[in-house]
């Protein structure tokens, strides 16, 4: 890793994608959007140049964007292109779903056609669990087993709608339709914050008038030259950063 302005202290987790590392300031955690594509929970692993940036430039697009509208995020600062500084927060085992449109598991799962509005837009929980391969569980699934209570469910489901209208506004201004995306929240100090990432690796986004899709399924389906999908969606989006803020 190159020499950074916050210095790792400890390797807390390495994820699939992520490498999180302990700081000094123990309620403080520098994640580093690392080069490594997987799809299928790990089952196709590649390293693709340019990958850790691209996403970690959009997810500070994004969490800075949702903390002016007033969502509490992990987000502190980009310390440098491929990392940041965030919150560090007790995660909720959780990815919160939110759909616009159907596509990817739901059309497998259920007699939805691809493309299909999904009007009012849904709000699904999926268990995090690799062993188990992150079933889908229903709200009482979650507190009997005690992951969240109603009150932290409430307040994800109401902060992941809100997050859907913000971002489908957004991306509305520059001809993109949001499909689908994943979120996870976490605790500290009593508070619910939204943690993780938002990034193309977790959102589908599609070409308005096309379909053309500028997410992770370019890779997950061998739709082509990913990078060129991420760079697409930036060159589109990232002239509307300062007039949205
Ligand atoms: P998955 O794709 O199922 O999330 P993963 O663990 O491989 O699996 P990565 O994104 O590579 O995912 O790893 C990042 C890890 O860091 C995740 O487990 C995520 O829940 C956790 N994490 C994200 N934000 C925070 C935070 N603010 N505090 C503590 N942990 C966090
Ligand atoms: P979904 O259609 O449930 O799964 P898949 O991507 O396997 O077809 O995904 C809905 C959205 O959530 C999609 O934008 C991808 C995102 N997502 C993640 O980022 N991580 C995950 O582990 C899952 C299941 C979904």
């Amino acid at each position: 890793m190159p020499e950074l302005e916050v210095q790792p202290t400890g390797l807390l987790y390495e994820g699939k994608a992520k490498s999180v590392y302990t700081t000094a300031d123990q309620n403080e955690l520098l994640v580093v959007y690392r080069d490594d594509m997987t799809a299928f929970n790990g089952g196709k692993h590649d390293i693709i140049a340019n990958k850790g940036h691209l996403n970690a430039r959009a997810c500070k697009l994004f969490m800075t964007m949702l903390e002016e509208a007033g969502v509490a995020t992990h987000f502190i600062r980009m310390v440098s292109e491929t990392s940041m500084l965030v919150r560090k927060l007790h995660m909720i085992p959780l990815e919160i779903i939110v759909r616009n449109i159907a596509a990817g598991s739901l059309i497998v799962r259920y007699p939805f056609v691809e493309g299909q509005p999904l009007e009012p837009p849904t709000v699904t929980f999926d268990y995090k669990s690799d062993e188990r391969g992150d079933p889908m569980i229903i709200p009482e699934f979650i507190l009997a087993l005690g992951i969240a209570t109603a009150e932290e469910l409430t307040l994800m489901r109401k902060t992941a709608l809100q997050i859907n209208t913000i971002l489908k506004a957004f991306f509305d201004q520059s001809g993109i339709m949001l499909v689908d995306f994943k979120l996870e929240f976490g605790r500290s100090n009593g508070a619910i914050y939204l943690g993780d990432e938002i990034s193309m690796d977790s959102m589908r986004l599609w070409d308005k008038e096309t379909h053309e899709s500028f997410d992770k399924d370019v890779y997950r389906l061998g739709k082509g030259d990913v990078i060129h999908a991420y760079t697409t969606l930036l060159d589109r989006i990232l002239p509307l950063e300062r007039r949205s803020s």
